[in-house]
């Protein structure tokens, strides 16, 4: 059985006819309204004849863009002389610092924590008589245990080491590369000493090592082939140090062959370098980019 209508909300028949009569007569108004309007509404907003959209206009209707994608890293790249500042270049960041001859530290740029090699060396190897180091070569101290360590273990292996060259300031390397510039010239000095600035040993974690009773390693054709430079090349990564320059890697570690010249960036970084198979300034670039901001 159906609820009965309640009557106050049912329309009466007459009602509900001149309700229609109305609802149709706005219809009607409604539809005239709307021809009446149409070519000035579709001429202005949607019509063929209306100009093309300005490029803004059509970027703007455009759904929203997907976000950028990350920047790639950017390739190594080739050994172009500037005076760019170094990526990483913090005290702090003395792994990862990358020169080349490219980038470079400040004039300013000076370790604060440098040790005295011959002392600290002497302590490492007591039978060597001071033959070590000569007097003012200087290494920051987070490189300096690694040192004792290697020349240590070296000479229990019976090879003797020594210390060619180890922190130059900015002035120091500018009289350096003078000198070799006076030396051999401009052009094969660009490829054999760091501009000033641009020298690992500004970082005060570089050494050159020698034979100890032999001339400096530069003499030589290949210190890597003496026996002192052989061990030194097999094993340097172990302490955390690496060649800096490699043999017949020039075009990517920008300068000329150096067996007697290695970096200390701890022993992470140093296997790291060890497995790569490739050049420090290589594997340093790629994680400066890494590093970089987008
Ligand atoms: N011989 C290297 C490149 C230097 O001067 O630091
Ligand atoms: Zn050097």
């Amino acid at each position: 059985m159906s609820p009965a209508p309640d009557p106050a909300h049912e329309p009466a028949p007459a009602a509900r006819s001149r309700r229609l009569l109305v609802t149709t007569l706005l219809a009607a108004l409604a539809a005239w309204l709307a021809l009446a309007l149409w070519p000035r509404a579709g001429g202005e907003a949607a019509g063929p004849a209306g100009p093309p959209p300005s490029e803004e206009q059509a970027a703007a209707a455009e759904p929203a863009a997907a976000p950028a994608p990350e920047p790639a890293a950017r390739p190594l790249p080739a050994c172009v002389y500037g005076d760019e500042p170094a990526p990483r270049a913090a005290l702090d960041d003395w792994a990862y610092t990358l020169l080349d001859t490219r980038f470079r530290l400040g004039a300013d740029y000076a370790p604060t924590d440098l040790v005295s090699l011959p002392e600290a060396l002497a302590a490492a190897v007591p039978d060597a008589d001071g033959a070590l180091a000569a007097a003012g070569h200087e290494l920051r101290s987070v490189a300096v245990p690694a040192l004792q360590a290697l020349f240590a273990d070296a000479e229990a292996a019976g090879v003797r080491l020594a210390v060619q060259s180890a922190y130059r300031s900015y002035a120091y390397q500018e009289r350096t590369f003078a000198y070799w510039v006076e030396v051999d010239g401009y052009d094969v000095a660009l490829r054999t000493s760091a501009r000033p600035g641009h020298s690992e040993h500004q970082l005060g974690t570089a050494v050159d090592l020698r034979s100890r009773f032999g001339p400096p390693a530069w003499d030589l054709d290949d210190w890597a082939a003496t026996p002192e430079g052989a061990w030194v090349a097999a094993n340097a990564w172990r302490y955390g140090f690496v060649m800096s320059y490699p043999r017949g890697a020039e075009h990517e570690s920008c300068y000329a062959y150096e067996p007697w010249h290695y970096r200390y960036v701890g022993r992470e970084l140093a296997a790291a370098v060890q497995g790569a198979n490739e050049t420090p300034r290589a594997v340093l670039w790629r994680l400066a980019e890494e590093h970089r901001e987008p």
